[in-house]
């Protein structure tokens, strides 16, 4: 009878997950995955990494990309990398032609590569995605540094491993929500249709129901 029937232990398993909902923020929309900070080397490529959930399939004639830019916190923000049907590179003079697109809107990964970093391109990346019908906007910020010479990598270790594993611990959570939601989402719309088969299921279960839970 259950529709959740291929849940294992739905009971247990959906009452966690609720919980984890309710602490998480109340509005849910598009999460965006994109690291805080970005050290990278005068002169080297750096991959700016954004990536995030929709339940939808991404239509190129729907979805809404941007990438801006922003010097300083109080500066204005200059968009240098848009998707409109397709990837379109603003060719800031800023940047010239050192970025290029990596990404796959396909696969909900929005990246670029910024080539032969500068010292000028330190500051602010934001990456903002709109995946109709998915009503809202989803916000990557990314703070670039640029450094001159590499860092000591004794220490850097130690912070990769910590940062993966806190990462990877977040990402987690944050995929288990989007389940979450998106199999709440796909059961809302499957209510309507659901309660007119019970009634229909009820005619016909004189015989007892032998094979509950095929389709
Ligand atoms: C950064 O790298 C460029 C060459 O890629 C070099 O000319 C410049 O001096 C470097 N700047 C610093 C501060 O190291
Ligand atoms: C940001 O702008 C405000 C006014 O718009 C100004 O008062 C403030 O000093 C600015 N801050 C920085 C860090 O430039
Ligand atoms: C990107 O910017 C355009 C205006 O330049 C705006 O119409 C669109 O909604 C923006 N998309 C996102 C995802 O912010």
């Amino acid at each position: 009878m259950s529709p959740e029937a291929w849940l294992p232990q739905p009971t247990l398993f959906l009452t966690g997950l609720t919980l984890l909902l309710s602490l998480a923020p109340p509005r849910l929309g598009m999460e965006v995955m994109a690291p805080a900070t970005i050290n990278a080397l005068n002169g080297s490529s750096v991959k700016l990494s954004c990536t995030f959930n929709s339940c939808y399939k991404v239509e190129n004639k729907q979805f809404s990309l941007n990438w801006t830019y922003q010097e300083c916190s109080n500066c204005s923000e200059e968009l240098f990398l848009q998707f409109r049907t397709k990837i379109m590179n603003k060719q800031l003079d800023r940047f010239g032609n050192r970025v290029e697109f990596t990404g796959n809107p396909a696969k909900y990964d929005v990246s670029f590569t910024l080539k032969n970093v500068q010292l000028e391109d330190e500051g602010t990346y934001n990456c903002y995605v709109l995946n109709p019908p998915d009503r809202h906007r989803g916000h990557g910020k990314i703070s670039l540094k640029v450094l001159t010479k590499e860092p000591p990598k004794h220490d850097s270790t130690v912070a990769v491993i910590v940062g993966a594993s806190v990462g990877g611990f977040l990402a987690v959570v944050i995929l288990v929500l989007m389940v979450v939601k998106c199999v709440r989402r796909k059961k809302q719309q499957r209510l309507n249709t659901d309660d007119q088969k019970t009634e229909e299921e009820g005619k016909t279960d004189g015989e007892g129901n032998p094979d509950e839970g095929t389709k």
